[in-house]
This record gives C-alpha cells, structure tokens and sequence, in this order.
C-alpha cells in the first residue's frame, strides 16, 4: 500500500464538543481492537473542538486539522483564528479554499492564496481545495478553472512546504452525484502538470484527494485511480463505522 494515502474527514459546522469526543473515544477504541489502518487518518472537527480533540487523540495515530485560518499571527482582529493558534492548539493540517468558504464567505484565489503560505509558515499543511462548478464543467471549462486555482498557491509557496490538494467537483459536495473515478484521476494528472511545470518535480511530494459524495459503495473505485492519494470525505466521515470503512476500504484497495 502507498504510505501516502491519507484520508481527511471534513466535520464542516457538525458535531458538539462532547460529541466529537465521543467520537474520538469511539474511534480509538476501535483502532485498537482491529489495529489495520495503515492509512493516515485525518479528522478536521469544528474549532471549539479542535483542541479538545488532539488532546484524547494523542499518541493515537489520528491527526487533528482545522478547516480555515485567518492571516496574521495575533493582534486586535476580532473572531479570527490564525494558523499560529491553530498549530499551537495542536493541529497539523488546515483546509484552504474549500469552496463552501469561497461561496459562502467571498475567499477568492488571493485569500486563498495568502492563507496557504500562512498556513505553510505556521507549520500547518494546507489542504488546498480546488474545483469547477456545475456551469463550468458543462461549459469545458474545468481544466482551465483548475489551473487558474492551483497556479498562484504553487508560486507563492516555499519550495519545502508540504502541500495536499483535495479535487471537489462542486456540483459532486453533498450532491450524489459523482464525477467518473476515471475523470477524477485526469483532473488529478492535470493538477500534478500545473504543479510541475511552476516547479519541476514538486509533484511527487503533493499528495492529491478527491472529494466530493465519498462513501462505502464508491470509494473502492477511487481507491482504484493511481493519481488519487485519499479522500476528503463530509457526510460519510460523521458517523466512527462509516468512515473507518472508508479508511478500511481504501487500504485495501491499494494494498
Ligand atoms: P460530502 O462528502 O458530504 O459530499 O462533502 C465533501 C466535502 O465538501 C469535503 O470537504
């Protein structure tokens, strides 16, 4: 099996503090009742949740991350978050560009942009979230929506970041509706073409994810797609059994 798969639950604005713990104790117990997981296993809970739960998944092989950060390091801006404080609080990995924070909180590229170098310098590993919409899939744009994403990250980031991008369709989140496994394993190539031709090898340390309706009946045929490296998983993450099948489930394929 690929040492590089990794599998990263997105909780979005879902589950208490207690729940999440719940969740985690749950998680552990199981982990070390039927200890396969090979495959690196990432939760990113609400923020409230956040250092609650890297400290019960502690000494576990679970990472904790968040799902965004505000720039800066501390200073008066009122309900921010910077990466600074949340690697501080523990977490290894942050979100950037999900498209529910482009939709819903206007992020553009250049936020997104600054949030990934500000995750990088904050030692936090950005999980840059990329992808087209229903109308700019229709309208052959996808490629060119997806280069216009990735570019300005890959130029603006140190050249020793760790970087994952996670490819979610946007007419695939919380839909059903799911790109062909196959189609998802192209976008992924031409991600690593992007990443490459602004710096020359740079893609063999990104790790790709898809995104986007992942659960127990399709993720086989995503684990399946050589250019694939994980998933990013929302709905199917929330509940400990479902997602510790999709982690089970993907190991499998690739081992
Ligand atoms: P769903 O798995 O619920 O479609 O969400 C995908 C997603 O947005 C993960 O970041």
């Amino acid at each position: 099996m690929s040492s590089r798969s990794l599998m990263a639950a997105n909780w979005k604005m879902y589950k208490t503090v207690e729940q999440s713990l719940a969740y985690a104790r749950e998680l552990v117990r199981r982990l070390e009742e039927e200890p396969v997981f090979d495959v690196e296993q990432l939760i990113c809970p609400t923020m409230p949740a956040l250092y609650p739960l890297v400290q019960r998944l502690a000494g576990t092989s679970v990472r904790v991350g968040a799902q965004t950060l505000d720039l800066g390091q501390e200073g008066a801006n009122t309900g921010a978050v910077s990466g600074y404080l949340v690697r501080e609080a523990g977490a290894e990995y942050v979100i950037v560009g999900h498209s529910e924070r482009r939709q819903l909180y206007g992020e553009d590229d250049t936020l997104v942009r600054d949030k990934s170098v500000a995750a990088a310098q904050a030692r936090l590993t950005p999980i840059l979230c990329v992808g087209e919409t229903r109308d700019q899939r229709q309208a052959g744009q996808t490629d060119a929506v997806i280069v216009r994403q990735v570019e300005p990250v890959i130029e603006a980031l140190a050249s020793d970041a760790d970087l994952v991008i996670a490819y979610e369709p946007l007419w695939a989140i919380g839909t059903g509706v799911l790109p062909e496994p196959k189609e998802a394993n192209r976008v992924a190539e031409i991600i690593r073409q992007v990443v490459d031709r602004i710096r020359p090898n740079f893609s063999r340390q990104v790790r790709i994810l898809y995104g986007g309706s992942v659960n127990r009946d399709n993720i086989c045929d995503f684990a399946a797609q050589p250019g694939l490296d994980g998933a990013l998983v929302g709905g199917a993450s929330l509940d400990v059994g479902h997602w510790l099948q999709l982690n089970r489930f993907w190991r499998e394929v690739r081992a």
